[in-house]
């Protein structure tokens, strides 16, 4: 038996990836899933990559080289691509940004020390900016597993359409204004099953435990 520590602290995306694994009771017989708090770390994670991949691969890196431990970590964006697939790799710091970052891409030193905004921040920011602006969206994470020394990835994502008002109270971050294409409902109306069942997180992890099952 295997031990993997998932490296994030968001107890939301523990719980959506937990559910994902225990629906595949084969693997558990050989991978033991364990959160960070297993190992006693509680400090913050640092993600300064300007890329999902560079900043999946510093986080899980950073749980590695600390503890020595097989482990693998999410991150993820949402891609608007009428404001240049903002935020992006800055969708937990969105409301940080400068009022040009849009248009520029700029990103300030000071704005990456800022701690996080809320999700409801981040929210408003998004729906101010996407006043008359095509609202086409895509989810899409990026899985870095360390495993035996080696780094690999696995992504998923999924299209769907910025609601112009949040709805539905499950979920997190920007849940309550995506709804995936085919659905009538916004992430935040889904389950945890159903949401797994066709979000960018729920695709990465498939792939991720695809790729375990053949270990
Ligand atoms: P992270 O950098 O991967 O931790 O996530 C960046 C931000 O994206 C988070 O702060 C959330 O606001 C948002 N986010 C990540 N995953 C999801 C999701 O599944 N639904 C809604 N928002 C998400």
């Amino acid at each position: 038996m295997k031990t993997l520590y998932l490296a994030t602290h968001n107890r939301h995306k523990k719980e959506e990836i937990q559910n994902i694994f225990q629906n595949h009771p084969i693997l558990s017989e050989h991978f033991r899933i364990e959160g960070l708090d297993a190992l006693d770390f509680h400090e913050e994670i640092p993600e300064t990559a300007d890329t999902l991949e560079g900043n999946a691969l510093q986080k899980a890196q950073y749980i590695h080289q600390k503890f020595n431990v097989d482990c693998f970590a999410d991150d993820t964006g949402l891609e608007v691509p009428s404001i240049g697939n903002r935020p992006g790799v800055f969708s937990a710091r969105y409301a940080n940004m400068p009022d040009c970052f849009e248009e520029n891409g700029f990103v300030s030193e000071e704005s990456l020390q800022m701690p996080d905004p809320t999700f409801d921040q981040n929210i408003d920011r998004l729906l101010f900016k996407l006043q008359n602006k095509p609202r086409q969206a895509r989810f899409r994470s990026v899985i870095c597993l360390i495993l035996n020394e080696e780094a690999y990835y696995f992504e998923g994502s999924v299209n769907g359409t910025i609601l112009p008002e949040r709805q539905g109270g499950q979920g997190f971050g920007y849940d309550p204004i995506f709804q995936p294409d085919g659905f009538d409902k916004s992430f935040a109306e889904l389950s945890l099953d159903e949401k797994n069942a066709i979000s960018h997180r729920g695709k990465a992890v498939e792939a991720l435990i695809s790729f375990l099952e053949k270990q």
